[in-house]
């Protein structure tokens, strides 16, 4: 199979990243399924699992001194190709999207427990940028915020992967949206759905008299003690994630800090490591067949020029979600 490959962890897509032209197709366990990929998507874990930092991915099974998978791709959106004896619940030729190791290849072997079926109306490249942003969203929004109708929502990072996901699902929860970007972007947030969008380099949300009952954090890292000025008394902050650069802890530092203040003051200050599941990608597809997510594809494409995504990505560029195309 034609895949893309990588031996070593590193920075720069373009220095580790190849693609082979014969690569052996991945064997699958009995309870494992086949796909035939016919989209990836790319996300900030897509390079942090590439570079190998922070340091504790490696401990988390990616490989201590060399990457294990094949290569850093997991979002997928493809055909079942082959089912293991043990899998019950799809068959040969179901069209599904979800998490596997390796997407950025012709075939992936999945566990049925990361899939399920595509989303009707939605292309595999749709479908493909879902799963690991989604989910996170979704997780942020419905299990972290808590996030009821009527009240009011801030995303910052709403022209981001998760945030292009989290203004949707917040508005299809009934809540006033509020969305934090660049300029550039702002026209996108408010295709989205989002009733408001500031632009972090003229306007600090956290000094204006806007007080908001739920904060999802997906960029910038700002200071707990300004987010939280931001938050009404009771209100929910949800650290998500933000790039810091930091090699040891990435800037869990402050989710840490969340962690430990959150049970001493009346605000809940959250923060998750999202969970890849089933359930969650049918919650996903139920909320996109109804007309509430649309994924907000900005580029995709071929398989030879996935680094050249996960470039575009990283320099911060990216208009919601880059897909390739296998
Ligand atoms: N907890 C988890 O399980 C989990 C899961 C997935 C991702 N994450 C983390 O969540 C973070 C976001 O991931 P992503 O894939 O959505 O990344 P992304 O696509 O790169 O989006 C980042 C967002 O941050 C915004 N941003 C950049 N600088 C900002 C600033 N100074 N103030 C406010 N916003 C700013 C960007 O806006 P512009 O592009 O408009 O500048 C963009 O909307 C990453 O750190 C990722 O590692 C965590």
């Amino acid at each position: 199979m034609r895949a893309i490959v990588q031996d070593e962890y590193g920075s720069a897509a373009e220095d580790v990243l190849r693609l082979e032209e014969a690569v052996a197709r991945p064997t699958i366990g009995e309870d494992e399924v086949l796909l035939r990929v016919a989209a990836a998507s790319v996300d900030r874990g897509t390079w942090h699992i590439m570079a190998g930092l922070p340091y504790p991915i490696r401990l988390a099974g990616f490989g201590l001194r060399a990457p294990k998978p094949l290569n850093p791709g997991r979002s997928v959106a493809g055909t079942v190709a082959a089912v293991g004896p043990a899998v019950t619940g799809f068959a040969v030729g179901d069209e599904v999207y979800g998490t596997c190791e390796g997407s950025f290849a012709q075939y992936a072997g999945a566990h049925p427990g990361k899939l399920a079926g595509r989303p009707a109306d939605l292309s595999f490249a749709q479908a493909a940028a879902m799963p690991i942003s989604g989910t996170t969203a979704l997780q942020a929004v419905r299990d972290q915020g808590r996030v009821e109708s009527g009240q009011h929502v801030l995303v910052v990072g709403a022209s981001g992967g998760v945030g292009t996901f989290a203004v949707q699902i917040a508005k299809a929860y009934g809540a006033t949206v509020t969305g934090v970007c660049s300029a550039g972007k702002a026209d996108l947030v408010r295709s989205l759905g989002a009733d408001h969008v500031i632009d972090y380099a003229q306007d600090d949300f956290t000094r204006g008299d806007q007080r908001y009952d739920v904060i999802v954090d997906t960029g910038g890292n700002r200071r707990l003690s300004d987010l939280r000025r931001a938050l009404t008394p009771r209100g929910r902050l949800v650290l998500v994630g933000g790039e810091t650069g930091g090699r040891l802890l990435g800037g869990s530092e402050r989710s840490i800090r969340a962690l430990a203040l959150s049970p001493l003051v009346r605000q809940k200050l959250a923060t998750f490591i999202a969970s890849e599941n089933a359930a969650d990608l049918v919650v996903l597809r139920e909320l996109a067949e109804a007309g509430h997510i649309t994924p907000a594809v900005d580029r995709t494409y071929p398989l030879a020029e996935t680094a050249a995504a996960i470039t575009r990505m990283q320099d911060g560029r990216a208009r919601g979600k880059l897909v390739v195309s296998v």
